[in-house]
């Protein structure tokens, strides 16, 4: 029976995968790299260090972990900067309504973020209220598509994997869901996110009531 929620944040509930791709493209244009909107795509769902490393790979450049880190903080500024004209206007379509309606229905509701800027996109958000656990960049060591932080969030919700539905954006997320036995429900593309139990294209779509649907004997 399906008792809670695990949210994604970047792509799911509001779309910093802009804001991730224009504070990348500053530093790598500033570097000369090259950079762009489907090396991006990749980025989604894993952390700062991590994609760090994706983007060297793709200009076949090597540094050692000081100079990544320092590049890491530097993209980071730009992307942190660029989050205070972040509004409570700024989710997804349909993000708002599905966690508002989650709250009415009284189900457990859980952050499941590799940022670790999640708590500020949440203020910026006033999504705070919607969330009974934040799980972000901080929680665990592990990021997708490590299991981890959906664990996390579940445990914290005291709830069994299989309880829960995970909602993303990213083909790492959809593969971290799978790894740790959760339902995943995937926003994007096929090519993306095809992997998922169920796929919508975009928040709009995925209404508590479609869901339901598809996962009919879970709910009653
Ligand atoms: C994920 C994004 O939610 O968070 C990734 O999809 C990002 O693109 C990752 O790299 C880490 O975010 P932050 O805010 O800690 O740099
Ligand atoms: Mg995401």
């Amino acid at each position: 029976m399906i008792k809670g929620f695990i949210f994604d944040l970047d792509g799911v509930i509001t779309d910093t995968a802009e804001l991730h791709f224009e504070a990348w493209k500053s530093l790598t244009d500033e570097k000369g790299w090259n950079f762009d909107r489907e090396i991006n795509d990749q980025l989604r769902g894993i952390s700062r260090l991590d994609s760090i490393q994706v983007i060297l790979a793709h200009n076949g450049i090597s540094l050692d972990d000081s100079e990544k880190s320092d590049l890491a903080n530097i993209k980071n500024d730009i992307y942190v900067k660029s989050l205070d004209e972040m509004t409570p206007d700024d989710y997804l379509p349909g993000a708002k309504e599905l966690l508002t309606h989650l709250r009415t229905e009284g189900f457990a509701v859980a952050l499941g973020s590799s940022s670790k800027n999640a708590e500020k996109v949440l203020e910026q958000l006033n999504a705070k209220p919607y969330f009974d656990i934040v799980g972000d960049g901080h929680s665990v060591t592990k990021s997708k598509p490590e299991p981890d932080i959906f664990l996390f969030g579940a445990e914290k919700l005291n709830l069994q994997p299989e309880e829960c539905v995970v909602f993303e954006d990213a083909e790492k997320g959809i593969d971290a869901a799978k790894a740790g036995g959760f339902y995943s429900v995937g926003i994007g593309p096929e090519d993306r996110v095809g992997n998922a139990d169920l796929r919508f294209d975009t928040m709009q779509d995925a209404t508590l009531f479609e869901v339901k649907a598809h996962f009919t004997d879970l709910f009653s």
